[in-house]
């Protein structure tokens, strides 16, 4: 189970296998599916079934302050995408965030949004950093990444086999940015 938490227009919640058809409109979606780590799109309603309930039972196992949340829109609303803290490939000490948004919800500050709150959860739960990997021609993500204040530190093949922007979040940056 994650810890359920709130922002001016978000719920942060668990993920539950009754998101399927709502969570196909993410991950079914080629716009967001290209731009995962594994690329794969989920192909219908039964896969991402299937997935959800993959996800709900790692979460179980999980490090505290890491873990998937599904993002739905606060008093009852649609859900909207997906935000996650997951140990990084290597080493594995280091947390990745990443966000999916439904395409038809891009462009309203939601990832945004999630992000900052569950980096402030993160940095209170004693994680000192967090990183964001990010493929080249990525615009909209690496935008996100620098709203919430990551910088960039660099350019890596070591996480996924695939030439990655890497951005670091520290909690001052997270302050900064928060100031804009
Ligand atoms: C990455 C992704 C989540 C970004 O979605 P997004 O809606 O652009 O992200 P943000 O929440 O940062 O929103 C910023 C946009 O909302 C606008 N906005 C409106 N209200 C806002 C607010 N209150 N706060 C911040 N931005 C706001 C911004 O001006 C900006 O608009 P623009 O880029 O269209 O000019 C989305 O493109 C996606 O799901 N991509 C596929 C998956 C993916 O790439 N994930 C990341 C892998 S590393």
């Amino acid at each position: 189970m994650v810890e359920l938490l709130h922002t001016d227009r978000l719920l942060l919640r668990n993920w539950s296998a009754t998101d399927a058809q709502a969570a196909l409109k993410i991950y079914g979606h080629d716009d967001v599916s290209r731009w995962l780590h594994d690329s794969e799109r989920v192909p219908d309603a039964a896969t991402m079934q299937a997935v959800l309930q993959r996800w709900d039972a790692e979460c179980n196992d999980m490090a505290p302050g890491t873990g998937r949340w599904a993002l739905t829109l606060r008093g009852g609303g649609p859900l909207v995408g997906g935000i996650n803290l997951l140990p990084m490939p290597v080493p594995e000490a280091d947390v990745e965030i990443g966000y999916q948004l439904a395409p038809e919800y891009w462009g309203r500050g939601y990832a945004t949004e999630a992000a900052r709150a569950l980096a402030h959860r993160a940095f209170r739960h004693s994680l000192v950093e967090l990183f964001a990997l990010v493929a080249p021609h990525n615009v909209r993500a690496a935008a996100t990444a620098r709203r919430i204040g990551m910088e960039w530190v660099g350019e890596s093949d070591k996480y996924h086999g695939t030439q990655l922007q890497v951005f670091r979040l520290r909690p001052d940056d997270l302050t900064r940015a928060g100031q804009k």
